[in-house]
């Protein structure tokens, strides 16, 4: 007779290859990133940071820094070819390296419209077609670092709002494209304090209902399960990781 049991094993003994391979992540000197970086290494997992800029701190030991551009195709093709050489493969990609430009639009110029989208949006596209072919042998996973700016905006904030919104619908074409072989997901972070000193007014807290302001660790650890074969039935979503904010109606008393 069939138990739960042995119906839960014919799937956990399916292939899945072991995560030994390495895991590419943008923006990953600073930041978000640099947090992905440190719970990936955290679980074992090889991890190579590639950046524009250098760390101001050193990474952790194990990871591999190379300096490039996402919006480059000549620097992602080298970032993509260095870490396959590091460690023999791609398990996983994080697409995090974003900027923003708050202007108002009648004074933005066509050439930081471009900036944005090229490294927010065209940069996240990028990295994901030239790891496709080395994902898809491991039967790896993509994490796209979208906005809840794809959802609700500040003012003079349009092309950031727009590579983000683009980042969720590119999420759920390449889930389409890249499946089964590759999972896509999206996170889409709130407020999240990058500064470790920083303090928050009570009024900001309290907008969230989880009654914070994010810090890094809280989307570090959500990539880091998407990454994982313990999500192998997640992709094309978008995850809004934002302490509850954007759900929360705000009204003038
Ligand atoms: N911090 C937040 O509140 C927040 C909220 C929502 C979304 N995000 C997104 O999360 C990601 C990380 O944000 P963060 O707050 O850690 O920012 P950050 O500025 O601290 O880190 C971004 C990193 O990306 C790198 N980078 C910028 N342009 C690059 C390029 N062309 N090529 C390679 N690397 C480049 C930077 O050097 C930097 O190390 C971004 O995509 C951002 O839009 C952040």
């Amino acid at each position: 007779m069939k138990t739960p049991f042995s119906f839960l094993a014919r799937f956990t003994q399916r292939k899945t290859p072991g995560r030994d391979h390495g895991v590419l992540v943008t923006g990953g000197a600073g930041g978000i990133g640099r947090a992905i970086a440190e719970t990936l290494v955290a679980e074992g997992r090889k991890v190579a940071v590639l950046d524009i800029g250098e760390p101001v701190d050193p990474l952790p030991g194990p990871v591999l820094f190379i300096r490039g551009d996402v919006s480059s195709e000549a620097d992602v093709d080298d970032a993509v070819q260095a870490a396959v050489d590091a460690f023999g493969g791609l398990d996983g990609l994080v697409n995090n390296a974003g900027i923003g430009i708050t202007k108002p639009m009648e004074q933005l110029a066509l050439s930081e419209w471009n900036r944005v989208l090229a490294t927010n949006l065209t940069g996240s596209f990028l990295c994901t077609q030239k790891a496709a072919k080395h994902l898809r042998t491991s039967r790896g996973a993509v994490v796209n670092i979208a906005s809840t700016r794809a959802r609700q905006s500040e003012k003079d904030t349009e092309a950031y709002s727009a590579s983000k919104g683009g980042i969720v619908a590119l999420t759920h074409a390449m889930a389409a494209s890249l499946g089964p072989e590759i999972r896509v997901n999206c996170i889409s972070p709130g407020w999240i304090e990058t500064r470790p000193d920083a303090a928050h007014s009570a009024a900001d807290e309290a907008q969230h209902p989880c009654g914070r302001v994010g810090i890094p660790a809280d989307v570090a650890g959500l990539a880091a399960y998407l990454l994982s074969d313990r999500a192998g039935f997640v992709t094309g979503q978008d995850f809004v990781v934002d302490g509850g904010m954007t759900k929360k109606m705000i009204y003038e008393k």
